[in-house]
């Protein structure tokens, strides 16, 4: 089969873990005796020529990388991340509706669009509690997810948030030490992280000091997973589809609490790929079934 793996430069030029693992997929997937090539924007219009699709570049509807898994699935070609996983994960408004509707253990969370009467704040903190969580619908990486503990930062973030998007998502603060990244595959669980956060800070990605850290990743085996984690995680991934896919969970006293599933989940050489090795053969062999 003809694998075709849609990238950017970024893809090789920022991390060389992921451009190892990158280069891992593509000698995975010609030792199983299929052809992988690196394609880009360019190459956009001989899509067609491939069998399936696999993207690398960060995916969002307004990227090429949406217009590239449409042209592909009109095609006929086998793609992950396929353009409805796209659509559905990329905007947390619609997450929030989706956890609701499918009773996804989730934090309590509510829609704003900059309503700053006395009522309206006092629903939010009586709602929500205090620090209360602010998000735009199309942050990554923790962009655009900043904590409120009071009125008057609330109101700061929210107006500057408002400014990058019309609609917000405020939700409470779930405390955790680390983050589950639970990695799935055709509603199957393909590997489990623990995502740290650097010292002192509270978000996988936190500004320690004016700098931005990561925290470390800690592999877990994927048969280690908790028989709750398992089921919560595949049935929510079952709500969007049978691609690609990493959830954030954190764990707590009262149970799992999702805060998302995003497509195109980060996959780094010597991070997610560590205990369970197999990772690549099951998402070429994803790829070509
Ligand atoms: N409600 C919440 N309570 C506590 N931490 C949160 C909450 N929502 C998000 N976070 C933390 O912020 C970080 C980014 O949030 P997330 O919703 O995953 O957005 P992104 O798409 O930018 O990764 C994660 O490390 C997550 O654990
Ligand atoms: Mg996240």
């Amino acid at each position: 089969m003809k694998i075709a793996c849609f990238v950017e430069a970024y893809n090789f030029d920022a991390l060389i873990s992921e451009r190892n693992a990158l280069l891992e997929f593509k000698s995975t997937a010609e030792a199983m005796g299929h052809t992988f090539e690196f394609i880009f924007k360019e190459d956009i219009t001989r899509i067609q020529e491939y069998d399936s699709l696999f993207i690398r570049a960060t995916t969002d509807p307004n990227n090429s990388a949406y217009i590239i898994s449409r042209l592909a699935e009109q095609a006929g070609l086998k793609v992950i991340d396929d353009p409805h996983s796209i659509r559905i994960c990329s905007n947390k408004a619609i997450l929030h509706d989706l956890f609701l509707k499918n009773n996804i253990p989730s934090p309590k969370s509510l829609l704003f669009t900059g309503d700053y009467s006395r009522e309206s704040l006092d629903n939010i903190f009586n709602t929500l509690g205090s620090p209360v969580i602010i998000k735009t619908p199309y942050t990554r990486f923790s962009s655009h997810v900043e904590k409120a503990s009071n009125e008057t930062e609330f109101i700061e973030i929210s107006k500057r948030f408002l400014r990058k998007s019309k609609i917000l998502i405020l939700q409470e603060y779930i405390q955790s030490d680390f983050d589950w990244r639970v990695g799935i595959l055709q509603n199957k669980v393909l590997y489990l992280c623990k995502y740290c956060f650097p010292g002192g800070g509270w978000k996988v990605k936190s500004k320690i000091n004016g700098k931005n850290k990561w925290g470390d990743t800690i592999p877990v085996p994927r048969e280690c997973i908790s028989s709750e984690l398992k089921e919560i995680s595949i049935n929510l991934s079952k709500c969007v589809g049978d691609g690609l896919y990493g959830l954030d969970v954190k764990e707590t006293k009262d149970g799992y609490k999702v805060i998302e599933i995003n497509d195109n989940p980060s996959i780094y050489h010597g991070y997610e790929d560590t205990v369970d090795k197999d990772i690549y053969e099951k998402i070429i062999n994803a790829l070509v079934s």
